[in-house]
């Protein structure tokens, strides 16, 4: 499963991208907000970090106007995906992006029908909201295992992009439901390593090392 960072914050991307663990980068307008950056300079910035894909959500509603605003956001870079949401507008812009060419991330998914939809209309990624799901008591993670049945039924190619992943459990219940990518917040990322089983047992060893007084150099 390739591991995107969820996040505008250009100093997290940097860090995890120094540990060879990441395959790109998803941004949304509120993580943009957060960041208090300038849109088109931040999402530049991002690309000149890395050369995985990016994607920048377009703020437009109606068709034409998406297609204006992903068509400029991926003249930004040649790694830019456009990220559009899951309307029939959406869909009809992300038709365009499929024949030009471009890929496109449909974002706010929340039933197998939509990512149906997201798939016959040449998407390169969805991405199911797994958190939104589990926030009001439905079970996130089974919508991933349903959208994989359904590609996998008819040979879709769209990639299965698990979103609004917010603990270490939602990357678990994402692999095992077969999510082809996690997009996930940097301090969730951070958190997957940890086991204190894993912290204790080196401590364990590394006393029981330094009793022994040798050196392996
Ligand atoms: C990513 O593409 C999504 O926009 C993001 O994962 C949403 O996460 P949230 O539900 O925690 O805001």
């Amino acid at each position: 499963m390739k591991f995107f960072v969820d996040t505008a914050e250009t100093k997290d991307i940097r860090d995890l991208l120094a540990t060879g663990l990441l395959d790109g980068v998803t941004t949304n307008p509120s993580l943009i907000a957060k960041s208090g950056r300038d849109f088109v300079e931040v999402i530049a910035e991002i690309c000149a970090l890395t050369n995985t894909p990016v994607s920048a959500e377009v703020s437009a509603t109606d068709t034409d106007e998406m297609i204006a605003e992903g068509e400029h956001l991926a003249g930004i870079a040649h790694n830019v995906v456009v990220k559009l949401p899951l309307t029939l507008d959406g869909l009809r812009a992300c038709a365009h992006f499929k024949r030009n060419q471009i890929r496109t991330n449909v974002t706010l998914c929340f039933s197998p029908n939509q990512a149906l939809l997201a798939a016959k209309a040449g998407a390169t990624y969805v991405s199911p909201f797994i958190g939104r799901l589990d926030d009001i008591n439905l079970e996130g993670s089974n919508l991933i295992g349903d959208i994989r049945t359904i590609y996998d039924n008819y040979g879709f190619e769209t990639q299965i992009l698990a979103a609004s992943i917010r603990t270490a459990n939602h990357v678990t219940q994402a692999a095992l439901a077969g999510a082809d990518v996690a997009t996930i917040p940097p301090d969730v990322i951070r958190k997957l390593v940890q086991h204190p089983l894993t912290s204790n047992g080196l401590a364990q060893f590394l006393k029981d090392w330094e009793g022994t007084g040798q050196s392996i150099l």
